[in-house]
């Protein structure tokens, strides 16, 4: 496949897996890589940048080709010491960035002035036009049914990609609710020039998760997750699971709640443990509504295939009707 995304990255196939807390570690990243997409490690999963820089190292061992860093910038009363990220990231030799969470401006100039390129991710056509003039070389793009942060504006794929694709000069890719050759047939037809997933690359052999985490969401269908944290305009798309129906319930309440009243039951700690121990009701666990489209646990190399042969087929037969 040829896209500008493909000639950027200088990937295979225009197929990103997105960072992802706790799980976008080594094992996933490089079998992604090796399977002609862009695996991604998630910066933050690593407690210090020097851990980073180690599993930087570790994944180099495991893979020759490209491979990027997710940034994930949010802002908190004591936040991470970004700077050293981006410094560990940049000396590690690693050459494409995804930035996510907030605006990239801060970290833009030092990245580029490095030679990386940056795809950043976000949830508007607004954030997007802020991004391209800031001088990101793609960006991706979550509609609503995405894992993990769709924003507040409640906008699904099927506009916000082409909404993105007009607006914007640079390539995009589309992200949020893909997970087979039928959606990534159907994106590059809205404009997009390649996709990023998240949930999809969860339920495969090389994610760092629980097989009974696998397996249930194996069996969830297109309704088993819900938006929690939308009083506090911080919205996340997650599996419906106990601690989820607690955390709506509570915010349900008249008047609502406060994030320190939740926060036991939200703390990344908990859900990096039901990941790692298939505790499914034992803390948050991020995905998105594409679960209803998930039949099976491939390795990344059956997975990448098998879309990209549905997706050439997938195109066929829709030219076949549209030519008819
Ligand atoms: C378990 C999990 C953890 C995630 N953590 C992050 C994160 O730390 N930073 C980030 O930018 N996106 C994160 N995401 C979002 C993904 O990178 C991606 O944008 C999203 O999953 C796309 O939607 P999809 O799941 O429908 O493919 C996460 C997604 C999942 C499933």
């Amino acid at each position: 496949m040829k896209t500008r995304v493909t000639e950027i990255l200088g990937v295979r196939y225009p197929i990103i897996q997105g960072g992802m807390q706790w799980v976008g570690v080594a094992e996933l990243a490089t079998a992604v890589s090796n399977a002609g997409g862009l695996g991604v490690l998630t910066a933050l999963t690593q407690p210090t940048p020097e851990d980073l820089a180690r599993e930087i190292a570790r994944a180099r061992e495991m893979t020759d080709r490209p491979l990027g860093v997710n940034l994930t910038i949010l802002p908190a009363v004591k936040p991470p010491p970004y700077a050293d990220y981006v410094e560990a990231i940049i000396s590690s030799g690693v050459r494409i960035v995804e930035t996510a969470g907030n605006s990239p401006r801060d970290f833009i100039g030092r990245f580029k002035a490095a030679g990386l390129r940056v795809i950043h991710k976000c949830t508007t056509v607004r954030h997007a036009l802020s991004a391209e003039k800031a001088g990101v070389d793609i960006v991706s793009i979550d509609g609503l049914e995405c894992a993990g942060h769709p924003g507040e504006d409640d906008v699904g794929g099927l506009v916000l990609i082409p909404a993105a694709a007009r607006a914007l000069k640079i390539p995009i890719v589309a992200s949020g609710g893909i997970a087979d050759g039928r959606g990534l047939a159907a994106v590059l037809a809205l404009g997009a020039e390649g996709i990023n997933m998240g949930t999809r690359f969860c339920v495969t052999k090389e994610a760092p998760i629980h097989e009974d985490v696998k397996r249930a969401l194996v069996k969830a269908t297109e309704r088993d997750t819900t938006l929690i944290f939308r009083t506090l305009k911080n919205t996340a798309r997650v599996y419906t699971n106990a601690i989820a129906a607690e955390v709506r319930s509570m915010e349900g309440r008249p008047g609502g709640c406060t994030f320190e009243e939740i926060r036991p039951l939200v703390v990344g700690s908990r859900g990096r443990a039901a990941l790692r121990s298939g505790a499914i009701d034992d803390g948050i666990i991020t995905a998105g509504q594409c679960i209803g489209l998930i039949d099976d646990i491939p390795s990344c190399e059956e997975l990448v295939q098998r879309m990209v042969d549905e997706c050439r087929v997938r195109l066929a037969v829709a030219l076949a009707h549209a030519a008819a």
